[in-house]
């Protein structure tokens, strides 16, 4: 089987680039009042150069991911290709930095009713991630599938996350019940660290084929890696393409100098926004398409920078609240508030030049004043003046905002945006100086749980939460 969504390679990788316009995030556009000045910028070139090579130094995980995975993309394509035809559904067990690249991949470059079409899909399976534990809907999802014809990625880098692992026993219990204790490992996939935790182990003892998620890489900068490579390539995504766009941009990224560097340029403004009490970012994607992505930002942005504590081990409690949104359908549910609300945001807005499908409106009702006009205008050109116009008002009204521009929704473009938002989060990071890959917060709430469910080694967890004071009962209504 081939990859479905093919790049057209004619194009240059330079047409094919996505941009970044601050212009709106500036004094000169907003008002003095409100902007960021260029000077605050440039007061923040040395520490970039330094933290520049910090990073190079460290060398997170996620930077090296566009340039070192010939063979595991090779391995996802042999088994692609082996299995083609075997399943109608694939369904990815993993949560939060082990699902919801998933999704981004899947809502962009996939059709908007691929799992309904049979049509588009052409021969490749449905996909489902329930990344939640809510027992109706996964009920739901096990009453619905023909177990036969359905594969289990189950992804979860620590081997261990309760969420994943009570999914993973009840459909092995499930498929063990419908193809036989025999044939059970034909529909399971394992994608985990492989050196630590549980599903290594029960992959091995099961006999299921196991990816690997490289030790350096953390679960919310995985998307590249087979976590989310695996399900994109099952479902015809070209994952070449994805890398290709990442390697591009990383080259970007390269750059020292930060008015050339979109990471840092914007991760800068960001940051000096955050500084200037606007401690909330909101992304804005004016694509339908995009819409998950802008959730996988703001699993990336909060888990990496909402810290207690810096380098130093000082109390700083930082970490600038990622809100999502959708145009034009939030502009009649959240714009009002980015409008006249308080000064505590900035908006990305992400635009997308030209849309893989556009309908014209029909010239009807043409003695109608108030609607002739829309006929003859496209629904593309209808939501990116929605995009211009609202960009337009929020800058009169002094509110900072930037655009990042897409020539299209592509793999190549994806993985552009996947690596220029990681570059990003990394470096805010660094102008923080936290620890952008660690998510204590997480770790506590997971260790109650286990704790409380009886998990070994957790006693004392279990102890602390049962020794909480009494509820008040007057403040139970
Ligand atoms: O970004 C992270 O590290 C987390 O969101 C993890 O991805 C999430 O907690 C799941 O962890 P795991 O992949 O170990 O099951």
């Amino acid at each position: 089987m081939t990859a479905k969504n093919n790049f057209d390679n004619d194009k240059t990788a330079a047409s094919r680039r996505i941009t970044l316009d601050v212009n709106n995030m500036f004094a000169a556009r907003l008002g003095g009042e409100y902007g960021i000045k260029k000077s605050q910028v440039a007061d923040l070139k040395a520490r970039t150069r330094e933290l520049h090579y910090r990073i190079q130094e460290q060398k997170p995980g996620f930077t090296r991911l566009p340039f070192r995975q010939e063979k595991v993309i090779t391995r996802i394509r042999e088994m692609v290709e082996e299995r083609a035809g075997d399943y109608d559904n694939f369904v990815v067990l993993g949560i939060g930095g082990s699902a919801l690249g998933n999704i981004a991949l899947q809502t962009a470059l996939n059709d908007p009713y691929y799992n309904l079409n049979t049509g588009v899909r052409e021969g490749y399976p449905r996909l489902f991630v329930p990344d939640n534990v809510d027992p109706e809907r996964f009920a739901a999802l096990l009453d619905f599938l023909d177990l036969e014809r359905t594969v289990f990625n189950v992804i979860s880098k620590s081997g261990s996350t309760a969420e994943t692992m009570s999914l993973y026993l009840l459909a092995r219990e499930a498929v063990a019940e419908e193809v036989g204790q025999g044939r059970v490992a034909e529909h399971f996939i394992a994608t985990t660290s492989k050196d630590s935790g549980y599903l290594i182990e029960i992959a091995e003892r099961e006999g299921y084929p196991c990816f690997s998620i490289p030790e350096d890489v953390g679960g919310r900068f995985s998307v590249l890696t087979p976590v989310g490579l695996v399900s994109a390539a099952f479902t015809g995504i070209n994952i070449s393409e994805l890398l290709a766009g990442a390697a591009d941009m990383a080259e970007r990224c390269w750059e020292e100098n930060i008015w050339q560097n979109p990471a840092y340029l914007h991760g800068a403004l960001q940051y000096l926004a955050y500084q200037e009490g606007k401690r909330m970012s909101v992304m804005m994607p004016y694509s339908h398409a995009l819409k998950d992505l802008a959730d996988w930002y703001r699993q990336l942005w909060a888990e990496s920078l909402g810290k207690e504590v810096n380098r130093k081990g000082e109390r700083v409690n930082v970490g600038p609240t990622p809100i999502k949104a959708l145009g034009a359908t939030d502009q009649h549910s959240q714009v009002q508030l980015y409008m006249e609300g308080p000064f505590d945001k900035i908006i990305t807005f992400i635009e997308v030049e030209n849309h893989r499908r556009n309908l014209e409106m029909p010239k009807l009702y043409q003695d109608l004043d108030g609607l002739n006009y829309l006929g003859g205008h496209s629904l593309a050109r209808l939501l990116n003046t929605e995009k211009q116009a609202t960009e337009r008002a929020l800058t009169k009204r002094g509110r900072a905002n930037a655009t990042i521009k897409l020539p299209e929704v592509t793999a190549f473009t994806l993985g552009q945006l996947f690596y220029l938002l990681e570059m990003e989060t990394a470096f805010v990071g660094e102008l923080f100086n936290i620890n952008t890959y660690n998510q204590p917060g997480v770790e506590l709430g997971k260790n109650y749980t286990y704790g409380i469910l009886g998990r070994e080694g957790y006693q004392e967890k279990k102890e602390e939460f049962e020794n909480w004071s009494e509820p008040d009962p007057d403040l139970i209504l």
